[in-house]
Parts: C-alpha cells; sequence; structure tokens
C-alpha cells in the first residue's frame, strides 16, 4: 500500500523569486497538509550529503552549489498516495516537459534551478524527512 507522506523543499530560487507562497498555496490545495515544516539553509556538505545517491552524476557539483547558495523551505506533507500524488502536482524534473499547471511548468527556471524537490518513493520520503525533522517537529 502506498504511504501517505512525502518529503518537499522549496528550492533556493523559488524562494528568492517570492514564489514560497503560491507554490505552497498549490500544495495545500491539492489536498496535502504540512505535517513539518522549517525555513532554512543547506551548508555545501548537507546539500552534498542530501543528493549523495547523484554523487556520479555530471551535475552534482553545480547541484551542490545551487541548493546551498540560499534559503530553502523543507517540508514534509501527508495525504494519501503522497508520494505519486505529489511528482504529479510538481511535473517533470525538466520545466520544458513539465504538464501545463504544474509546479515546475509555472515556477521552475532551468532543470537544475527546478523550484521544488519532491521524494521519488515512500522510503526516500521517510530518509529525507528525518534529514531535516525530529519527531517532536511534526504533527
Ligand atoms: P530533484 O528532483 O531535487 O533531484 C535531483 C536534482 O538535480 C533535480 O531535482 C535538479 O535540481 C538537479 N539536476 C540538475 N541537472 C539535472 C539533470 N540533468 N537531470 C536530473 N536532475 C538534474
Amino acid at each position: 500500500m502506498a504511504g501517505n507522506k512525502t518529503f518537499t523543499m522549496i528550492k533556493p530560487d523559488a524562494y528568492e523569486a517570492g514564489n514560497s507562497g503560491a507554490i505552497i498555496k498549490m500544495i495545500e490545495e491539492a489536498g496535502f497538509k504540512i505535517n513539518a515544516a522549517k525555513l532554512t539553509k543547506l551548508t555545501a556538505e548537507n546539500a552534498g550529503a542530501f543528493y549523495a545517491v547523484h554523487k556520479e552524476r555530471p551535475f552534482y557539483g553545480d547541484l551542490v552549489k545551487y541548493m546551498s547558495s540560499g534559503p530553502i523551505i523543507a517540508m514534509i506533507l501527508e495525504k494519501d498516495n503522497a508520494v505519486e500524488d505529489f511528482r504529479k502536482l510538481i511535473g517533470a524534473t525538466n520545466p520544458a516537459e513539465a504538464a501545463e499547471g504544474t509546479i515546475r511548468k509555472m515556477f521552475a527556471k532551468s532543470i537544475e534551478a527546478n523550484a521544488v524537490h519532491g521524494s521519488d518513493s515512500d522510503e526516500n520520503a521517510a530518509i529525507e524527512g528525518s534529514f531535516f525533522f525530529a519527531q517532536t517537529e511534526r504533527f
């Protein structure tokens, strides 16, 4: 059975552009409840650890630099079928391929500065949520 939690970050480009409120509104209107939320800034070391699965990819160095370049908003979101439904809401990684009406289509600037992150599995949602939040910070 699909889990009911996913993890997201509003990335530095979207935060800097003042799109955090509009993105959170879309998330809530799509039926997700915010279970935990935090405005923070990743160090390069933490960004590297968070994206360690991409270590061998050619974009890893730039990704780490970008993700530690400014504030992000980390959130755990709750809804039935959370991981899949959230990935539909945000659209493809590359905004040029993202469907109309998706968060990335509306707010992403490039394949790297793509406005939001969304977990790709229930297992990663749990790992990524725990990366940012203690049990006591969750509702
Ligand atoms: P995200 O869903 O957070 O997961 C990995 C991130 O790497 C991705 O979003 C983008 O921000 C970034 N990225 C940069 N270049 C690429 C690429 N060519 N393919 C996939 N992800 C990329």
